[in-house]
């Protein structure tokens, strides 16, 4: 376990890059996610530290979807990284879990995340496709880009999503 923190602080910006590369660098990728290194109000960011060290990063922002009965917004879950020394204990899904139920508190109606086929679902996403959601990138393979509804499915919720600033 770890302790999950809401919201990051300018101070932890540096840990966070650092971290995030790590993370990604291992796997091989590239994580195209920007960092809104801004501060802003509708962004939720948590840390997750142990050993007084951030081990870890997710953040949330703002997802507009072009709905039949008009724009909804929503949240992407962008740049969750869990440094590869802390990996496979369980600090990726207290950051998601935590996240989620924020969103969830907040009324979020959707989330959206591009991202692993096999590690999203145990959160409750599923793919867009069954749900009647494009993703803005037509190229991106459809089981990646994925949904879920923390506060259940509301009718409407269909069409195409675009991350804000993306
Ligand atoms: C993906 C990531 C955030 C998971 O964090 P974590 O703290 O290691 O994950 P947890 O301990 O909560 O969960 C472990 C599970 O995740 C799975 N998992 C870990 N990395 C994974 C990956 N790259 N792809 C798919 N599944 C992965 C493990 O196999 C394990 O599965 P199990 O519970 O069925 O055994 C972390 O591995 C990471 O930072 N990876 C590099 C960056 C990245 O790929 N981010 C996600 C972008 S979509």
């Amino acid at each position: 376990m770890a302790a999950i923190r809401a919201q990051r602080r300018p101070a932890d910006l540096a840990a966070i890059d650092a971290l995030v590369a790590r993370a990604f660098a291992k796997h091989g990728g590239t994580q195209a996610f920007r960092t809104f290194r801004e501060e802003r109000h509708d962004i939720v960011s948590l840390v997750a530290e142990r050993d007084r060290r951030i081990v870890g990063s997710v953040l949330f922002s703002p997802v507009y979807l072009e709905s039949p009965v008009g724009e909804i917004s929503g949240m992407g879950l962008g740049q969750l990284a869990v440094d590869p020394d802390y990996q496979n204990q369980g600090i990726g899904t207290q950051l998601s879990e935590t996240g989620l139920q924020l969103l969830r508190d907040r009324g979020c109606p959707f989330v959206i995340v591009i991202g692993h086929a096999n590690y999203y679902p145990r959160f409750g996403f599923e793919p867009g496709a069954l749900h009647g959601m494009q993703c803005q990138w037509p190229g991106i393979p459809e089981e990646t880009f994925m949904v879920m509804f923390p506060c259940g499915k509301q009718p409407g919720l269909t069409g195409k999503a675009t991350f804000d600033g993306l």
